[in-house]
């Protein structure tokens, strides 16, 4: 399909399309939330409806274990290459509410300052319903033009943001139905509107909960305290113990199987255009900080971290109440970068954690979900197609960037389905993802929709 034809389809349908899109972020498809199951259910036969009315040969909602995956399809030629779009239609709990300036499943459309065309203002306006609504409205795009180029393929998840830790055996069982020649994703960021990037990495991650038990029950912390050890003093220094003075994490053996990058592919990565004083602005921080000896870029792309998610424990409630708790806990999430692997990793936090806690306390170590990194190839059809079409759509080439974010999904369906992914995000990192006032940009979300059938079309002309 030619681009100035693409152009003139969105320009005629753009108040429908923000529409379309503003109904689906109405509904609260939180998937931590139980009581969300109502509005996840609602929320899948609401894409299905979508998919249908785009021109899908079929569309069902897929049972699994857990939330149902929305399968489209349409195939046009056996002959043809087929493109497996996923996406994800659950999104983050929208806490805490009172941050937000509008209410999260109200969308509206407001100015920034990065987004002088507006952005839409709801929780997953970027990640991901903004983001893989611009797959179905392409799809629409290419069906009513009679010009879509090849097969395609839709997945659509309910259970990314607590996991995917039904997806994979769905996967497996569905491995005929999902036979493509690559996967495209958008769920990621671009560096800024005048400055496309693909993400050619992903982090990986291992994330643990863990419990400290000092005395059987929470003690009166005078009469006992200075003479019991209190759970939550210990676990902050245990928690402290795992970063050293240069911030390298302290677990023995957590780097060694991290991939050393060459100087030049650092110098590559360095490339990427970043302000630092913007960041900083942004974030309102007076001073980055990170591991010694690698710029931000590099820290957020190629180096592992360990983060602390949340730590409670004792009294937290109004006013003050004098007590040495019996327990403390935390959840401690680390990012991995290849070729360091979610399970080893776990096991030898696991193994520290027991290690260095003393005898005065008893400590509980649990594995929550993980995720292996990925690396994607910049010398393959589909990468250069995807380059190709952002170069066209942006009028400049797109950078390749390493994302410090995960989606283990992407790792299982190499695995499972031998198929590369590429990560064909438009969102920003400022877009508040996961955070309150989360925001997509007008101009990111028609641009997704002005890009994606560009890619199809050079993909399937380098592939015949
Ligand atoms: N879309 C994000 C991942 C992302 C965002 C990658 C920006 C690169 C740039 C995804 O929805 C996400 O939030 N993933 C989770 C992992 C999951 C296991 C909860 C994450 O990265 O924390
Ligand atoms: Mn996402
Ligand atoms: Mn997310």
């Amino acid at each position: 399909m030619e681009h100035t034809q693409i152009k003139e389809y969105i320009q005629a349908n753009k108040q429908r399309f923000l529409d379309e899109l503003m109904e689906l972020l109405r509904i609260p498809s939180v998937s931590a939330k139980p009581e969300h199951a109502p509005d996840m259910l609602q929320m899948a036969e609401a894409i299905k409806a979508k998919f249908v009315a785009a021109g899908a040969d079929k569309a069902e909602v897929c049972a699994t274990k857990g939330y149902p995956v929305v399968y489209a399809e349409k195939i046009i030629d056996a002959k043809l290459p087929t493109i497996l779009v996923y996406g994800h239609y659950d999104v983050q709990p929208a806490d805490p509410l009172n941050l937000w300036d509008s209410p999260p499943f109200e969308p509206v459309i407001k100015k920034t300052a990065i987004h002088p065309d507006g952005a839409i203002f709801a929780r997953g306006s970027c990640d991901d319903k903004g983001q893989m609504f611009m797959h179905l409205k392409a799809f629409e795009l290419m069906m009513k033009n009679n010009s879509l180029p090849c097969n395609v393929k839709f997945m659509i998840e309910g259970e990314e943001e607590v996991g995917s830790a039904n997806l994979g055996a769905w996967v497996v069982e569905n491995k005929q139905r999902l036979k493509a020649d690559v996967i495209l994703i958008s769920d990621t960021s671009i560096i800024a509107n005048d400055t496309p990037s693909i993400d050619v990495g992903l982090r990986g991650l291992a994330y643990m909960e863990v419990e400290v038990t000092g005395p059987n029950r929470d003690l009166h912390s005078g009469v006992y305290g200075g003479a019991v050890a209190n759970p939550i003093n210990i676990l902050c220094k245990m928690i402290a113990s795992m970063h050293d003075e240069n911030n390298h994490i302290t677990i023995p053996g957590f780097y060694d199987k991290v991939m050393q990058l060459s100087a030049e592919e650092r110098a590559d990565l360095n490339k990427a255009p970043f302000n630092l004083d913007n960041f900083k602005k942004d974030l309102n921080i007076a001073e980055e900080q990170g591991e010694k000896g690698y710029t931000t870029n590099e820290r957020t792309g190629i180096r592992p971290t360990l983060d602390v998610n949340g730590i409670w424990g004792g009294y937290t409630g109004d006013g003050a109440k004098t007590v040495l708790p019996s327990k403390a806990f935390a959840k401690i999430s680390m990012r991995l970068v290849p070729n360091q692997s979610s399970h080893e990793i776990s096991d030898l936090f696991a193994k520290h954690f027991e290690r260095i806690a003393p005898k005065s306390v008893k400590v509980k170590v649990t594995a929550h979900h993980g995720g292996e990194p990925v690396m994607v190839s910049t010398s393959s059809k589909a990468y250069n197609a995807a380059a190709t079409a952002m170069e066209q759509s942006y009028g400049k080439k797109p950078i390749p960037t390493r994302g410090g974010g995960s989606i283990p999904i992407v790792a299982l369906f190499k695995k499972e389905l031998g198929l590369d992914s590429i990560l064909f995000g438009f969102g920003l990192d400022s877009d508040a993802l996961h955070s309150p006032n989360e925001h997509y940009g007008v101009f990111n979300y028609f641009k997704g929709i002005e890009t994606i059938p560009l890619f199809y079309k050079y993909y399937t002309a380098s592939i015949k």
